[in-house]
């Protein structure tokens, strides 16, 4: 197959984390197609070596499409090693799709009060997702600039009491999202947020195979968007320029609707405070600038 030049995602390097299976494999195989190289990383390593190995039966002769990092997201130590292995192995990175991710099970207020249950999801799927993207920003800043696309959901939105803190920390990630345009402007990194509804994946399968809480039934019955639609949505947010700290809905069987924060509240507003309001987005991105260079410093002695 011939690629076309035009392809945004051509000689790009891609890091996608949870990408051995599901939603992040779907993604890692659609950008190998366009041209791009892609570094996974997972727990599941006989999962995430399999696909490398089925993306680099793809390749030109003594060529490598993919490679695999055994990456924990909640630890430092190995998102830096998973971020300095694509700049290793291919050179640099332009794409992150950081969408690993767990859910909780659906009758989890009464369960044992545990101190490592009760962190285990939050770790993943908000602290994991922060670590991720400063690491990202800082690999992305040292080449000129990238895109970071999370994955949110539409329970980032709302959603029932058998998800709860699964929903909580969907939600952390639009917040997160939405109060990090500044870095387009600081570094020329843009991050973005896809929100799928339910999707075929062995999260979901996870759920319906709860047959005892009612929301397992429930879930059997619910609709569900196309992976194919969750992958056109991702790669939208990857290659459109002017697509910056936006949430990204992916729905069933096959929509894409943007999802826009609440317009400011007016009762905040006068003309002294929105005049102070411009100076601090002035000062404040100067301020940042000047913190981004010994950020890079510390990062290149990792
Ligand atoms: N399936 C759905 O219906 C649905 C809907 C909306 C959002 N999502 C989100 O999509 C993302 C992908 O989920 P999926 O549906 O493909 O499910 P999945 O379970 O197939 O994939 C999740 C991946 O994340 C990996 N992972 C989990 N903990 C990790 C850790 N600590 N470090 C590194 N990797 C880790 C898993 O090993 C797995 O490969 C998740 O963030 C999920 O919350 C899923």
């Amino acid at each position: 197959m011939t690629l076309k030049e035009d392809n945004y995602f051509i000689k790009k390097v891609a890091v996608i984390t949870g990408g051995s299976r599901g939603i992040g494999r779907a993604v890692a195989e659609a950008l190998v197609a366009r041209g791009s190289k892609v570094v996974i990383g997972d727990v599941l390593d006989g999962a995430g070596q399999e696909t490398v190995n089925e993306l680099n039966a793809k390749a030109n002769d003594g060529e490598k499409n993919a490679i695999y990092v055994h990456t924990d997201v909640t630890v430092y130590k190995d998102v830096i090693t998973l971020f300095k292995s694509a700049e290793s192995e291919f050179g640099g990175v332009d794409i992150a799709f950081l969408n690993a991710g767990v859910i909780n099970k659906p009758d989890f207020m009464f369960t044992p009060l545990e101190d490592e249950a009760d962190d285990f999801l939050p770790d993943i799927n908000f602290t994991g997702v922060v670590k991720c993207t400063r690491v990202a920003a800082l690999a992305m800043a040292r080449r000129g600039g990238g895109v970071i696309t999370i994955t949110a959901s539409c329970a980032g939105f709302g959603g029932p009491f058998a998800l709860s803190v699964y929903n909580a920390s969907k939600h952390a990630m639009i917040g997160w999202t939405r109060s990090l345009g500044m870095l387009k402007d600081i570094c020329n990194v843009r991050v973005n947020a896809v929100c799928p509804h339910w999707v075929e994946t062995d999260m979901r399968h996870k759920i319906t195979g709860y047959q005892v809480d009612p929301y397992g039934p429930f879930v059997q019955e619910s609709p569900t968007v196309k992976i194919d639609t969750v992958v056109k949505a991702v790669l939208t947010l990857m290659e459109d320029p002017n697509r910056n700290s936006e949430t990204l809905m992916a729905l069933p069987p096959d929509v894409i609707r943007a999802q826009p924060p609440i317009p400011a509240f007016p009762e905040q507003s006068n003309p002294a405070y929105d005049k102070r309001a411009v100076q601090y987005e002035k000062d404040a991105l100067e301020y940042y600038k000047s913190l981004l260079d010994p950020a890079l410093k510390r990062y290149e002695q990792l």
